[in-house]
C-alpha cells in the first residue's frame, strides 16, 4: 500500500456495502472498529499485529477489527454469526476492490489484547482484522514481500464440493 490516507467518505462507503449483507433473521451481527492512518488510534491497532503483518501494514490507510455478536438481540445463540459477519466483510472487500483499494484480511494479531484494548464485551467474538489502503509501488516492498506478490491459486472445485454426502 502507498501510505495515503483513506478518506472518511470512502471508508464509510465500504461500511455501507457491509451494512447490506444478508444475515440470519436479519440479525446483522457484524461490528467494525477502525483506526485511520494519522490518528492516535492507528498506532494502537498497528501494535496488535503480528510482526509479519506490521511491516506492510505501516502503509495502510486504515486498520479495522471485525467483531461479531454471538447471540441475537433476544439472547438466543446465533449459529451463523461468524458466517454472516464473513459475508459482510466480503461485501466490503468487493466494494473496496471495485474502488481500486487494497483490502487484506488478517488473522495475525493478538486476539486477546484486541478484546481488552478495544473493550469488546464477552457476547461478541473478535473475528479478524483487515487493512485497507491504496496500492503502493512494488519497488517499495522488501525482497521478502515482493516474492510473495504473486497470485494465489485455489484447489479445484471437486475438492470442496460433494454430491449427496461429505467427501472429505
Ligand atoms: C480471515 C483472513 C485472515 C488472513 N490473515 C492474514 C495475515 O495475518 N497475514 C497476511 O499476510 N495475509 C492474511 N490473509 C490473506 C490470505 O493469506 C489470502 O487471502 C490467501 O492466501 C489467498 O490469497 P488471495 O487473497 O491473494 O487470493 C488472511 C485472509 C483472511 C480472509
Amino acid at each position: 500500500m502507498s501510505g495515503d490516507a483513506v478518506g472518511d467518505e470512502t471508508l464509510m462507503q465500504l461500511f455501507e456495502a457491509a451494512r447490506w449483507a444478508p444475515s440470519s433473521a436479519n440479525g446483522q451481527p457484524w461490528r467494525f472498529v477502525y483506526a485511520r492512518a494519522g490518528t492516535p488510534f492507528f498506532a494502537r491497532f498497528h501494535d496488535l499485529l503480528a510482526q509479519g503483518n506490521k511491516s506492510w501494514c505501516s502503509r495502510a490507510g486504515a486498520l479495522v477489527v471485525v467483531i461479531s455478536k454471538k447471540v441475537f438481540d433476544n439472547g438466543r445463540p446465533s449459529p451463523t454469526h461468524s458466517y454472516d459477519t464473513g459475508a459482510a466483510w466480503m461485501s466490503l472487500a468487493l466494494e473496496g476492490s471495485a474502488l481500486g483499494l487494497v483490502v487484506h484480511g488478517m488473522a495475525g494479531f493478538d486476539y486477546d489484547r484486541a478484546r481488552v484494548e478495544l473493550g469488546v464485551p464477552e457476547e461478541y467474538a473478535v473475528e479478524a482484522m483487515f487493512a485497507v489502503g491504496y496500492p503502493g509501488r512494488i519497488d517499495d516492498l522488501t525482497d521478502v514481500e515482493r516474492e510473495r506478490e504473486v497470485p494465489s491459486g485455489r484447489r479445484p472445485v471437486s475438492d470442496s464440493v460433494f454430491e449427496g454426502s461429505f467427501g472429505g
